[in-house]
């Protein structure tokens, strides 16, 4: 039922699993999924074009010049006719091009041009699967946000045992039926999510400030990984030098006290994360003037501690979201200060991270976090893209609300 009318586009790679896809075709044929196929050179070694057309009773697409539909179906065309697009099997080679950005046929053109979500599902022999250079790949592109369903541990063709399988037919469309069934849920609850980033700044004066090095970048990746599940997104964002992407609702602010105003206007909203860096101080007053540099006008400096946006969150029983996440930035014994901070600040998750070195945290492109949550249960995603931590992190929070809605309703 989930899957009815659901539009999946099936690129078909180079591999002897290639047999496989015809069983999936089959699968979701029954479940009135539309389905539109790419063929690829190597994989036609494998299926024919009359097999799948039989079972599809479409044609399949299988170069990028074809000169009978090039007018009226493009790659382009493709990826925007696709509500998913899936590749079975994704070889090696493959996974590598993918890697690479290497656009050289239809499957790896619509592949790099598509904004859709991606499924890819690997097979191959164990030692190729194991390889450095595939595992880099891997790496890559989960970074990349590519969907991986599999590979799984078994017999191969070859005859060897270990992981390199692919995932059964059945798996896929079990995988593709929660998929859909996710993304339904969510697009009916309407969910919305605010998310702060960045530093905050607090003048002193016209020119000098009170601030830190945040660059806003894990809170932006964030607030991607939210928008990207289907999750309406506004990003609350201190002053940095990112550029942001045109599918978020992002408000530029500069002080602690403008992003407790915007995140106020936000609400309601169902998932609060908060990412920031706010300046836990500001001084009490801005002076006009540049403030000249005699020791007693320093010394004359009065701070006063900021709104805390994290703990306002959390205990406005009026309109609480119903996820708050916080973030910890620690330099020492960061589990343990982080245990602490989701106590004291009241939120359902602590995203805690090291801030001690220029590897990972303020400035970085990469994290290390571990995910907390108040019963103290402890995930940890060790060091990775930004982009990668935030769409684990994303992943968490949705099934978290989804679970929330589950036990209200
Ligand atoms: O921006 P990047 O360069 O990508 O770096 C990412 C990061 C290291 C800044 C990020 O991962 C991070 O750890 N953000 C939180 C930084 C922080 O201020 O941590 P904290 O432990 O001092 O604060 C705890 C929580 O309270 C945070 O969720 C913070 O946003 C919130 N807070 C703090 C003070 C305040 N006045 N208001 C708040 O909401």
């Amino acid at each position: 039922m989930i899957l009815k009318n659901k539009k999946v586009l099936i690129i078909i790679g180079g591999g002897i699993s290639a047999y496989k896809a015809l069983d999936l075709i089959r699968l979701l044929k029954k479940n009135n999924v539309s389905i539109k196929t790419i063929l690829t050179k190597s994989g036609k070694e494998f299926v024919t074009p009359l097999s799948i057309t039989t079972l599809t009773k479409n044609k399949t697409f299988e170069d990028i010049f074809d000169k009978n539909s090039e007018a009226e179906i493009d790659h382009i065309a493709l990826s925007r006719w696709a509500d998913v697009i899936i590749v079975i099997p994704a070889t090696a080679n493959l996974m590598t091009k993918l890697s690479i950005g290497k656009a050289e046929d239809l499957a790896t053109t619509v592949l790099l041009a598509s904004n859709k979500d991606i499924l890819l599902v690997p097979a191959m022999n164990v030692r190729m699967w194991l390889h450095k250079a595939t595992q880099r790949n891997f790496k890559t592109l989960l970074d990349y946000g590519y969907n991986f369903i599999g590979p799984v541990k078994g017999e191969m063709a070859c005859g060897e045992y270990g992981e390199g399988k692919m995932s059964s037919p059945r798996q896929i469309y079990a995988y593709l039926k929660s998929y859909f069934n996710k993304r339904n849920l969510v697009k009916n609850k309407n969910y919305k999510a605010v998310v702060t980033t960045g530093p905050t700044r607090e003048y002193l004066d016209p020119i000098r400030y009170i601030s830190n090095e945040s660059s806003g970048k894990q809170g932006y990746e964030v607030a991607l990984a939210l928008n990207k599940l289907g999750i309406k997104t506004k990003l609350i964002s201190g002053p940095t030098s990112l550029i942001f992407s045109k599918d978020l609702t992002i408000k530029k602010i500069v002080t602690a006290k403008e992003m407790m105003n915007e995140v106020k206007k936000t609400l309601p909203v169902d998932i609060a994360v908060c990412a920031a860096a706010v300046s836990d101080y500001k001084p009490i007053n801005k002076n006009k003037n540049k403030i000249k540099k005699n020791i007693s006008n320093i010394e004359n400096i009065k701070i006063e501690k900021n709104p805390d946006i994290l703990n306002y969150l959390s205990k406005n029983n009026k309109t609480r979201p119903k996820i708050v996440v916080g973030f910890s930035a620690e330099t020492e014994n960061v589990v343990q200060n982080s245990k602490k901070k989701i106590k004291e600040k009241y939120c359902d998750l602590i995203i805690a991270n090291d801030v001690s070195t220029k590897e990972i945290g303020f400035n970085s492109d990469y994290n290390k976090v571990f995910i907390i949550d108040k019963n103290g249960k402890i995930k940890s995603i060790p060091k990775n893209k930004k982009s990668f931590i935030a769409a684990s992190i994303a992943k968490i929070i949705l099934d978290k609300l989804l679970m929330n809605d589950k036990n209200i309703n």
